[in-house]
């Protein structure tokens, strides 16, 4: 299952906020309906954020061509509107980063806006065709890691639902069992208070034939105590070039458990999460999310009105927690720095 695809001149999005209930997909042709989408979670996942917003812009593209002389000011206000949507994917920025320059050569040689959107379209797939390789490439090298018989604990949705492929993540998971016939087990995170570990997570391993168990975020203590999870995999929003990494607000606390039970923890995400311009954690804009997500559920209010709530929806895990860090171009062990420039040198030599 797709959860975004580009189909005639139309983006088709899987809206994940309905699962695992209703399987429903949406279809647009406005870059501003991409834009709410991404605002409110209909389409979710660092990696699926960027792929998306690179369509997005194509549709405003397309819509621009009607507006001839105001084409390139108009894909300048299409990206600045894509850009407002989420601040902490790194994957948002590098996406729109590789369309902007498409369409800022196009305007530097007055290239025609029919032609401009044929460019970007381009773009964008080979975004998502990268994104899949990237996927399968990462699955591969992760499953290297994992044994057969492994129980393991993973937060939030680091899958397929969030991805161009097979996920990053629960790629590996996928990879060790279904292409090596590992026999593995999983504890996902419930992940308040969104529920992206309950709603989806087990949503898609569990359509994949992967044994799944749900607890809710403050059980994994517990489990790790009682010696149930032996590898920890979670996924990443955006990693500092000294390899501290921003993921779903839990993941640190995971991390600092994992130290404690001696059990690896592994960060698993494609270089295009890696912000190779900022040093360290401290610099990551953690998104601040509305009370509404923690005072209520659904239409239930569970918190007093008067009181008041804090919602980052991430956090950042210090380098020093994680024990290896899996990228389509190796699996990096500490200290990550070094490696970690060394990928930017490889890239973009
Ligand atoms: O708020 P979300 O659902 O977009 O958060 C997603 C995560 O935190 C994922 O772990 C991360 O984006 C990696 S997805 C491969």
């Amino acid at each position: 299952m797709k959860p975004v695809e580009w189909i005639g001149n139309a983006l088709r999005y899987l809206d994940q906020t309905l699962l695992p209930t209703q399987e429903v997909f949406r279809e647009t042709t406005d870059f501003r309906e991409v834009a709410e989408a991404i605002k409110s979670l209909r389409i979710r996942g660092a990696p699926l954020i960027g792929i998306s917003a690179a369509y997005g812009l194509c549709l405003g593209a397309l819509e621009g061509t009607t507006r001839q002389n105001d084409f390139y000011p108009f894909l300048e206000r299409v990206d600045s509107i894509l850009r407002s949507t989420r601040p902490t994917a790194v994957n948002l920025f590098w996406a729109l980063d590789r369309m902007k320059k498409i369409w800022q050569e196009a305007q530097k040689n007055a290239t025609l806006p029919e032609e401009t959107c044929s460019r970007l379209i381009e773009e964008a797939t080979t975004i998502e065709r990268e994104d899949e390789a990237m996927n399968r490439k990462i699955a591969e090298l992760g499953a290297s890691l994992i044994q057969d018989g492994d129980v393991i604990l993973t937060h939030c949705n680091a899958g397929a639902l969030a991805c161009g492929a097979w996920g990053t993540a629960l790629g590996a998971i996928y990879w060790a069992q279904l292409k090596e016939g590992k026999k593995i087990q999983v504890y996902a995170d419930e992940t308040r208070p969104l529920l992206q570990g309950a709603r989806l997570t087990a949503y898609e391993l569990t359509r994949n034939g992967i044994p799944t168990r749900v607890i809710c975020d403050n059980m994994a203590a517990f489990m790790m105590q009682q010696g149930k999870i032996n590898k920890i995999i979670v996924g990443a929003d955006r990693i500092a070039t000294n390899g501290d990494t921003a993921n779903k607000i839990g993941t640190y606390s995971l991390a600092v458990l994992a130290r404690y039970h001696n059990i690896p923890f592994y960060v698993a995400a494609p270089t295009s999460t890696i912000d190779f311009e900022i040093v360290e954690g401290s610099q990551i804009p953690i998104e601040e999310r509305n009370a509404a997500e923690i005072k209520y559920w659904k239409e239930h209010q569970i918190v007093p009105e008067k009181a008041e709530v804090e919602n980052p929806a991430f956090d950042i895990t210090p380098n020093t927690l994680i024990t290896a860090i899996i990228t389509e171009q190796g699996i990096l062990y500490p200290p990550f720095q070094e490696k970690i420039l060394s990928i930017r040198r490889k890239i973009e030599r």
